[in-house]
């Protein structure tokens, strides 16, 4: 009776998108090189100055009409339709580059640029355009609620049950561009650990959590991810 195939988690960080064009965070000229936490991505910044806020996140939306998915995007794409056991993306990246490569049911623990919601009727919206706080909500018609879809700084990421349920019944986490600075979403290694399950981290170079995977793949994710893919379909 042949084994069921394994369960695989994978975890995505700016990394996977950086050689789409993507600025990662904390990379030589990320995006808080450029802008503190404090003034553009926490509740608080969005109360004292929301228009700071809205115009940072209408430049990073903007952007992602001018960039494409990489091999790392459409390999994982592949690994998702060919694998025959489960396959769970997670993603801490805002960006649709995933999906654009024919991901599905990726999970945005961050939330997304390509989404608003409202903080008066609490209604989500898909919105490509700028965003100003002067901009009525077109559901409840009242202005000064509209705000990107994005889990801010001291807001809890989302999803995390099912992300956690997806780990711990893992037999494979991947965790792939992504610097192991933020939790949860870097304490995850360590659940698929307990979990009994095999951990592999792709990254440009060692991270804060370099030492909690069995197995390291050095290299762009597109060169590295790629190969992955690969020697796991192709053998
Ligand atoms: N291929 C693979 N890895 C890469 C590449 C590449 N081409 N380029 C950069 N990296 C790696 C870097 O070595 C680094 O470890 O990607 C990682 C990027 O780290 P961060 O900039 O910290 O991005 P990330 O880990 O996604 O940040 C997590 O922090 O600011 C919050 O909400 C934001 O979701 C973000 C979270």
């Amino acid at each position: 009776m042949q084994q069921p195939a394994t369960s695989i988690v994978i975890l995505t960080g700016a990394g996977i998108s950086a050689e789409s064009g993507l600025p990662t965070f904390r990379d030589k000229d990320g995006l808080w090189e450029g802008h503190r936490v404090e003034d553009v991505a926490c509740p608080e910044a969005f109360a004292r100055d929301p228009e700071r806020v809205q115009r940072f996140y209408n430049l990073r939306r903007a952007a992602l009409a001018t960039v494409e998915p990489n091999a790392a995007h459409h390999a994982l794409a592949r690994l998702q339709q060919a694998w025959p056991g489960r396959v769970t993306l997670v993603t801490q990246n805002v960006d649709d580059l995933h999906e654009r490569a024919g991901s599905t049911g990726v999970i945005h623990m961050h939330g997304e640029l390509r989404k608003v919601r409202c903080g008066h009727c609490g209604q989500r919206m898909e919105w490509l355009d700028e965003l100003h706080t002067s901009t009525l909500c077109p559901v409840c018609g009242r202005g000064r609620g509209l705000r990107p879809d994005i889990v801010w700084f001291g807001e809890m990421p989302l999803q995390l049950e099912v992300i956690e349920d997806a780990v711990e019944a893992s037999g494979l986490f991947v965790a792939i561009g992504t610097s192991g600075q933020v939790y949860p979403a870097a304490g995850l290694v360590q659940v698929a650990r307990s979990a009994g399950a095999a951990t592999l981290e792709i990254n440009t170079a060692q991270t804060a959590v370099s030492g909690c995977f069995d197995s390291h793949r050095v290299g762009p994710a597109s060169v590295e991810v790629r190969r992955w893919v690969a020697g796991l379909l192709d053998r």
